[in-house]
């Protein structure tokens, strides 16, 4: 299956390091012709869990160096605005019958399916967690895997010919309900992950506060019903989807004993000045919620809060969810007010 990995940050290093380590051949695309003559002379090396390994020979060139219709498969991870900006180049580079394989974070393989309705955009995501130290060296922080499905349904020939070719390098498993396994990772993303970037801490430290674990719980519930509203059923992953009612605190400690202590990706994009994907996330979940005419305020106030952190006229604090709920609760007193 000839592959061309677009973006050789953290998880396109790792996933073409381990792949090429086993001496399956595959391409890499970067932004530009300084990197790609960097990761020539460099090659990747991978440590962590998983074992180390190191190629010395990459064959990598920035995007548009590669010639259209030249292979079969394409794995889209770069970020979400990137891949969503670079989608129709990837497109392009793809043989007739070819597949585009996005894994971002938030709900990317479903619009890219929407933008581009005459490529096979297969969903894919992401529960392996790696990390670039700098140009060409990866370090793989779990023993996670990549999820990989139909976005239609279904385990296809295809995904389990894309699972088994990737396989030879990550773990790979497909799922036949990859749409509900992408909400079910945005619900945690859009809880565990921007409520601890918004606190400026991880999820176990925020939920010991009774606003922070209130803010988690609701939050959480408002995606879900957006999810459930969208007709999707989120897929178990790790915890159930949705909360057992009469064990919410069983629930509870299940979701931080598998990402309590996770520093949240977010949070780091903030400490480094980049660009978060919160449009893709909470953003994303607040546009659903309007389209189905499901409320979403505490959704739209935490994007919010995000967009504001990015432009630096805020900082991350466990203060920020206490006024967040603070805000919802004296809107909703007015709602109230207004009723009666
Ligand atoms: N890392 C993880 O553990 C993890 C886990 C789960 C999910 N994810 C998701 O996976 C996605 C990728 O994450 P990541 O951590 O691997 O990000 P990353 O380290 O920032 O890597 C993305 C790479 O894409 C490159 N890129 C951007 N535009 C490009 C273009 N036009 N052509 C070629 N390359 C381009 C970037 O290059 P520049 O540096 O030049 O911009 C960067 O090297 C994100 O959506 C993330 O949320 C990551």
């Amino acid at each position: 299956m000839r592959t061309l990995i677009v973006g050789v940050g953290a998880l396109g290093g790792v996933i073409g390091a381990r792949l090429l380590a086993r001496g399956v051949e595959v391409a890499l695309a970067v932004r530009d012709e300084r990197t790609a003559s960097t990761l020539r002379t460099t090659g990747l090396r991978v440590s962590g869990i998983g074992g180390d390994v190191a190629v010395a020979s990459v064959d990598v060139r920035p995007l548009d160096g590669w010639p259209s219709g030249a292979f079969d498969l394409v794995v889209l991870a770069t970020k979400a605005d990137d891949a969503l900006a670079v989608a129709p180049r990837c497109a392009a580079a793809l043989a007739r019958g070819g597949a585009l394989l996005p894994i971002q974070n938030g709900a990317v393989a479903q619009v890219l399916a929407e933008r581009l309705p005459d490529v096979h955009v297969l969903g894919g995501l992401s529960n392996l967690g790696a990390t670039m130290k700098s140009p060409g060296v990866y370090e793989q922080r779990n023993a996670g895997h990549l999820l990989v499905g139909e976005l239609s349904g279904g385990v296809s020939a295809r995904v389990e010919e894309v699972r088994d070719w990737l396989a030879r390098g990550v773990d790979v498993r497909a799922t036949a309900n990859m749409r509900g396994a992408i909400w079910s990772k945005l619900l945690l993303n859009c809880s565990v992950t921007t409520l601890g970037a918004v606190a400026g801490t991880t999820m176990r430290r925020y939920v010991a506060d009774p606003d922070g674990r209130a803010l988690f719980e609701r939050t959480y519930d408002e995606a879900l019903a957006v999810a459930l509203a969208s007709g999707v059923r989120p897929e178990r992953m790790l915890v159930e989807p949705i909360p057992p009612p009469a064990k919410r605190d069983a629930w509870i400690e299940q979701v931080l004993a598998g990402y309590g202590d996770v520093q949240p990706s977010m949070l780091q994009d903030f400490e480094r000045g980049r660009p978060t994907e919160i449009e893709h996330i909470n953003g994303y979940v607040v546009r659903r919620g309007a389209a189905l005419g499901v409320p979403v305020p505490l959704n739209t106030a935490i994007a919010d809060t995000v967009r504001t952190i990015s432009r630096g006229e805020m900082r991350p604090a466990l203060e920020n969810l206490r006024r967040i709920l603070r805000a919802d609760r004296a809107r909703s007193g007015e709602r109230e007010g207004l009723s009666v």
